[in-house]
């Protein structure tokens, strides 16, 4: 059977209508890195907001959406390119304003009549905004200083400028490299920023986008992710009907919460369904049942298939394809729970599982060729077999982790639970590098439970976004107790962010990690030598497969 996700089975126009009208802004994306956070952004001052890829069909679904308003993001392109882009122009007629943001301004320029050219030196990182004209995207009380002659700091990250806006621009504000970094038209509601207001080094930025959702677009600010709550649950109903629905839990907060919501929405016709891979953290089997049996009660089901996973990784080292591996075991074993499920309830035709709102970014395929390349058969939505027996249930595809901890908290779930840092669904194998063995998960689970367990002790875990340990594939000599060891070497790996699309690296006091690295060198048996990964994302990716 085909695989069809809750998006596919719902009209927009039901989805819109659950939300309230007209509290919508519609972002399409031209592959900025950061177009997420211009989301995020606006969900925060209480505007809902979705990503739509550039595909030839914004103007359908900026309608389906029933959006108050309309971003374009930034982008990597140039306009001067021989085939360049275009966004579709009918959007320009549809009578909704438009914010244009760097790449977004130049095509709102290249689109309606203005004129770009190669910028000498690219403009890239901190610049100083002057404000030469008024603007209705600055007439907010906390934006009261952006006034006539004003010097803000901002965010620039492009190459061509803009030479000539279109006719019925002005120009607001200029840069000492962009001469057009604000233009308004204000007849159209046309705006254009070539600054990212979205970044945390542009000040107020997040202002300048509210500003354009609430005055201009007239969005009424009030969406909150618990609104969703409701949504949720009539959606599931309405997806499964009568059915019933086996619920994937990893032990994680995104699983954890979608099982509450579909089991809140379906009563007894629901299962949740944990399975020990023999990948999972040190107890986590123990640790799971514990926290989530008060709340799933009988309808938690918990099974141990660590052989049949450790068996199919045998010699397997291309991190593709150990994802791959996982992902159809995970799915062949729900199917078979399911079918003995089965003899007892009827059939199950649905598989719950806890995708989130980044994933679905990530993996959304645009003009561009699929705005993010397939960097990792990624979370629930990549890794999973093309034909499989059920149909997915995802009310969370829509939300961010701190949205879906938020609505956990609604839902009963205590704080231990909720702010577990995040863990893969394809475990510990992402972070072996080369064959999983089981000795080689056991090494490595004592390791990341002495890190996680120091952090907790030094009051760092809730401050730390993602902290885990990676086993390296190469052993090196050391010295302890005056004998000669050649054992693994571990690396330590700790991560601020905010939704784990970008990290930096957490900076460690050197004694709190001098200390950590003794505690592991001298409690786990196998290890004689510590690494920190001092690296961002990007360039690096938070797991190491
Ligand atoms: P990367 O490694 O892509 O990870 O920077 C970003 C965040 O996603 C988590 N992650 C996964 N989560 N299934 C999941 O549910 C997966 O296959 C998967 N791979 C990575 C990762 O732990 C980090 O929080």
């Amino acid at each position: 059977m085909q695989l069809i996700s809750m998006e596919n089975s719902y009209s927009r126009e039901k989805i819109c209508n659950d939300f309230q009208r007209g509290n919508r802004i519609a972002v399409i994306d031209f592959g900025s890195q950061v177009t997420h956070l211009i989301v995020r952004k606006l969900r925060a001052c209480g505007v809902y907001s979705e990503v739509f890829p550039y595909n030839g069909k914004e103007l359908l679904n900026i309608q389906n959406f029933l959006a108050s308003g309309i971003i374009l993001s930034g982008g990597p392109q140039s306009l001067l390119a021989k085939s360049s882009i275009k966004v579709d122009q009918k959007i320009f007629a549809c009578g909704l304003p438009i914010l244009g943001i760097c790449f977004g301004e130049q095509i709102i320029c290249a689109q309606l009549g203005g004129k770009l050219a190669p910028a000498k030196d690219s403009e890239y990182g901190p610049a100083i905004l002057k404000i030469n004209n008024t603007c209705p995207l600055f007439e907010k009380n906390e934006l009261s200083s952006w006034q006539i002659g004003a010097k803000i700091p901002v965010w620039m990250s492009h190459t061509d400028k803009i030479t000539l806006i279109p006719e019925g621009f002005i120009s607001i504000a200029n840069t000492e490299r962009s001469p057009y970094a604000v233009i308004a038209d204000t007849k159209r509601n046309f705006y254009g920023l070539q600054f990212h207001p979205e970044v945390s080094h542009t000040r107020d930025g997040e202002k300048l986008l509210e500003n354009f959702a609430r005055r201009i677009c007239k969005c009424n600010g009030l969406w909150q992710p618990e609104n969703l709550i409701e949504k949720a649950l009539k959606d599931i109903r309405n997806k499964v009907g009568g059915g019933r629905v086996l619920c994937a839990i990893s032990g994680g907060v995104d699983s954890a919460v979608t099982g509450l919501l579909i089991k809140k929405a379906l009563g007894q016709k629901f299962n949740a369904v944990f399975i020990d891979n023999g990948l999972l953290r040190k107890k986590e089997a123990i640790l799971v049942e514990k926290a989530l049996r008060p709340y799933f009660e009988n309808t938690l089901n918990c099974f141990d298939e660590t052989e049949l996973f450790i068996n199919a990784l045998r010699g397997v080292t291309e991190p593709e394809e150990k994802r791959k591996k996982i992902g159809a075991l995970f799915i062949k074993c729900f199917e078979k729970i399911a079918q003995k499920l089965e003899k007892k309830h009827g059939e199950i035709k649905f598989l719950g599982q806890g995708t989130l709102y980044p994933d679905v970014i990530e993996s959304m395929p645009s003009m561009l060729g699929g705005v993010s390349q397939t960097i990792k058969s990624h979370h629930n939505v990549g890794g999973l077999p093309e034909n499989m027996n059920m149909q997915l249930v995802e009310p969370l595809r829509f939300l961010f982790k701190d949205e879906v901890r938020e609505i956990g908290a609604k839902l009963g779930l205590g704080d231990d639970f909720l702010k577990r840092h995040p863990f893969p669904g394809p475990g510990l194998a992402v972070r072996i590098p080369g064959e999983v063995t089981k000795e080689k998960c056991e090494i490595l689970r004592n390791a990341d439970h002495v890190f996680i367990q120091a952090l907790r002790r030094e009051g760092l875990y809730e401050k730390i976004w993602q902290a885990f340990a990676v086993l390296l594939p190469t052993r090196s000599v050391g010295v302890m107790g005056d004998a000669r060891s050649y054992e693994y070497c571990c690396l330590l790996r700790a991560v601020v962010s905010d939704d784990g699309m970008t990290a930096q690296p957490y900076e460690f006091k050197t004694q709190v990690l001098a200390k950590i690295v003794a505690e592991i060198v001298n409690e786990v048996e196998g290890i004689n030598r510590v690494v920190y990964d001092y690296t961002g994302k990007p360039p690096a990716t938070i797991e190491w497969e």
